[in-house]
């Protein structure tokens, strides 16, 4: 019997290429470039089971190259770019990678917060510069976290995650979800109305999957209920928010500053963004630790080898 092959349409970290078996027919890349249009149809068309990447656009027409494939599986837990009705219609199941990346995707998401609120990166560049004169009473003064209101918007795993690291800080949180979520012994954590938790967050972190129904879930409107002295933090899909809204609530001070990880255009970040001081910027790093990465990898091999052999994918989404 012909070996099943599997595609994986960018370089892996090596743990998991040494984790995959024997017993597939490997078809992959050494290079962290996306692939061509022609390389991906021709992967999809060769494969048995691809691991593609949340920067892939997987969808009907090229779904309508494939004939023997049986899973994706998408190396993130956002699954936006997959057409999933398509792959259902055809058979193919796509699975994602849940829980493995919360904890990281919550670090770098009070990463981002303290580094906003505390003028880190300014600070930072200030000092590699050499101009930095000492200490003053009133340098750099930044916004105060412990104690200000944490408002999460998607509390799922992730958003729950965050939200369990502002004890630490004593930090009330405020949310708002479809359902009602348990808090942790001690704490609290009030269920509000999208208007009610951007109106009363200090520092507000969005944490919804990409769907038509979160696409600029907060745009003008929302930016201009949240305070002036507010601090907005994205590390879910750059689409949710409406970056030029961002920028111009910037520019105007309807906020106070921002930090993101994820753009709509990745890796096209918006000018305005860039020439701002009062915004964190980053790469696209909330699930970016070797041990995130490598399990990330596994939970792609784990749901590939159930598929091929005939059985439930673990982590099959919708
Ligand atoms: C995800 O898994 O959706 C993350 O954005 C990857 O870093």
């Amino acid at each position: 019997m012909d070996r099943p092959v599997l595609y994986i349409t960018r370089r892996l970290p090596p743990p998991v290429l040494e984790a995959i078996p024997q017993q597939y027919r490997l078809l992959t890349t050494t290079s962290d470039e996306p692939p061509t249009a022609t390389e991906l149809r021709q992967g999809f068309a060769e494969a048995d089971a691809v691991i593609c990447t949340l920067s892939d656009c997987i969808d009907a027409s090229l779904l309508s190259h494939t004939t023997t494939l049986k899973i994706i599986a998408n190396y993130a837990v956002g699954y936006n770019n997959i057409d999933v009705a398509a792959a259902a219609q055809r058979g193919i199941v796509v699975s994602n990678t849940p829980d493995v990346l919360t904890e990281a995707t919550a670090d770098l998401t009070w990463a981002l917060l303290l580094a906003a609120s505390r003028r880190v990166v300014e600070g930072d560049t200030w000092v590699r510069a050499g101009t930095w004169p000492g200490w003053r009473p009133t340098q750099m003064l930044g916004a105060a976290v412990s104690g200000k209101t944490l408002g999460i918007i998607g509390m799922g795993r992730i958003g729950q995650a965050v939200a369990r690291r502002a004890v630490g800080f004593g930090m009330p949180v405020i949310y708002a979800g479809h359902r009602s979520i348990a808090s942790p012994l001690g704490v609290t954590w009030v269920r509000r109305s999208l208007s009610e938790v951007l109106a009363g967050s200090d520092f507000l972190s969005l944490h919804v999957p990409l769907t038509e129904a979160t696409h600029h879930l907060i745009g003008p409107r929302e930016l201009a209920t949240m305070k002036p002295t507010a601090f907005l933090i994205n590390t879910s899909r750059g689409p949710v928010l409406d970056e030029a809204a961002l920028v111009s609530a910037l520019h105007a001070g309807t906020i106070a500053g921002a930090a993101l990880d994820v753009y709509e255009q990745e890796p096209v970040v918006s000018a305005g963004l860039l020439s701002l001081p009062n915004v964190v910027l980053l790469p696209h790093l909330g699930s970016a630790t070797l041990d995130t990465r490598v399990r990330m990898g596994l939970v792609c091999l784990t749901n590939i080898a159930a598929v091929l052999n005939g059985e439930a994918a673990p982590n099959q989404v919708a």
